[in-house]
Parts: structure tokens; sequence; C-alpha cells
């Protein structure tokens, strides 16, 4: 029997509701999914607010960057009318609102900081404050592409749990990894599709959560590496390879 890989919906079931949403969280749930990616951009006020571009302009129906706005101003936006009238309504989520939904659904939730082009001050400490806050520390694992923020929340906080974001294929990233205390590491998908790489890594004791898989065959390959967590627009679609991988292992 094959160990089983996490099904992690990417902005939620942002394959077919509008990403980052409430709806979109709620309906990967519904398909079962054992984890959530999110991304956390910064208010004016200070607010961590659920969205993944630094701007909303792709997103809502407002435009400007997220730290010239207020967490009070952002709500006048709409998250959801640009994918499609029946989801007029929804709006940005600040980081209490998605917490307050998940804590007691037994999920991973994948924090992941929007802070590689943005430097939003204490960002890491706001957000560790908020895992403790809602006691979700099992829970959680908080990720970025800017590794500093994530050594520096490590330092705030030795007991979270950092996944480092990469998209290349960096050489002896399990040395890498292990050196900055990551719980797990969050590859592009290219770059662990190689067993060597994926059991160098396994012998550090670091998991893997690769995005963004919507692909069944590349789905396949990867459980078929033994790899931890997959994170996918299509929860629905991982399911079905999930279940077909185990009644023919
Ligand atoms: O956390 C995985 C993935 O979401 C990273 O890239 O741009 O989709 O946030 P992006
Ligand atoms: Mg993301």
């Amino acid at each position: 029997m094959i160990k089983t890989t996490l099904n992690i919906a990417h902005r939620g079931f942002s394959g077919k509701y509008p990403e980052n949403t409430m709806v979109a969280f709620k309906k990967a749930i519904e398909e079962k999914c054992d984890g959530i990616e999110t991304d956390l951009n910064m208010t004016k006020d200070g607010i961590l607010v659920v969205c993944h571009d630094e701007k909303i302009d792709r997103t809502t129906n407002g435009c400007g960057y997220i730290k010239d706005y207020t967490y009070k101003e952002l709500k006048q936006f709409d998250a959801g009318i640009g994918y499609g009238e029946e989801f007029k309504g929804e709006k940005i989520l600040c980081i209490d609102e998605l917490l307050d939904y998940i804590k007691d659904k037994n999920l991973l939730l994948n924090l992941e900081l929007k802070n590689n082009l943005i430097e939003y001050v204490d960002i890491e400490k706001k957000v560790v404050d908020k895992i403790h806050e809602y006691k979700l520390e099992d829970n959680i694992i908080v990720s970025s592409f800017n590794h500093y923020s994530m050594v520096k929340l490590k330092e705030y906080d030795s007991t979270m749990k950092i996944g480092l974001l990469y998209s290349a294929n960096l050489y002896n990233v399990h040395e890498y990894g292990r050196k900055l205390g990551a719980f797990s590491l969050h590859p592009y998908y290219p770059a662990v599709m190689n067993k060597e790489v994926v059991e160098n890594i396994k012998k550090v004791k670091i998991n893997i959560n690769t995005y963004t898989v919507n692909e069944e065959e590349d789905m396949r390959k990867l459980i078929g590496l033994g790899i931890e967590g997959i994170i996918t627009n299509y929860p629905d679609r991982l399911n079905k390879v999930l279940k077909e991988a185990i009644k023919n292992s």
C-alpha cells in the first residue's frame, strides 16, 4: 500500500471558483481536500488579508496596492464578481475570518506570505501571533519565496513549521532546507520530478509539498515518488487520481 499524498487545494478550489474566497475554501472542503494553500498580503493598517497579488486589480473590481488600503476600505470591493455574476458578494477575507472558519476542521493550512516583492514590516510576528491565538500551531505551515523572512519567523518562534518555496532545481536543496530548519520544501513540481532529489530530502526528514500540479499524469508521477503533499487547483481531480493509485497499489 502506498503512503497517501496530501491533497492541498491551491487558493481553495481555484480551478472552478474565485481564488482565495470563502466559496473556494468551502468547495475545496466539500471535495474532501486534506489542506488549503492560501496567500497573505498586508493592509495599510497592518491587517493580514487573503489575496494572491500585491494589488487587487486582477481578482476584484477595485484597483491598487493592498498596502495602500485600510482593511475597511478593501471590504468595499468584490472578489467574486469578476469570476461570474453568481459569485457576487465574495469579499477579501482577513486572517481572522479565515482562521475562525478553519479552526475546528482539522485541516492542514498553508499560509504563504507574499513578501518577496514588498517588505511588510513585522508580518512574521503578526502571523505567528495569530496562529497562537487560534491554537493552530499543529495545523499551519507558513511558507514564502522570501527565505530571509522564514528565518526571521523561526527566530521569533522556533516551534513554527516553515515551508521554503522555490521554483528552480536547487543543488542539494535538502542540505539547505535542513540548515534553515524547514519543516517542508515547497518546490515547483518539475524541481522534484527526480527520485534521487526526493530521496535525499526524505533522508533529512523534510516533507515536500509541491505546487501547482493540475495534470493527472504529473499527479501520478509525484504520488509514485512518495511526495507528501500536492498543491492543486483541482482537488477533485487529485482525489480521483489518489483513489486509483491506492486501488492499484
Ligand atoms: O504555495 C504554492 C504556490 O501558491 C506558490 O506560488 O504564485 O501560486 O502563490 P503562487
Ligand atoms: Mg500561493
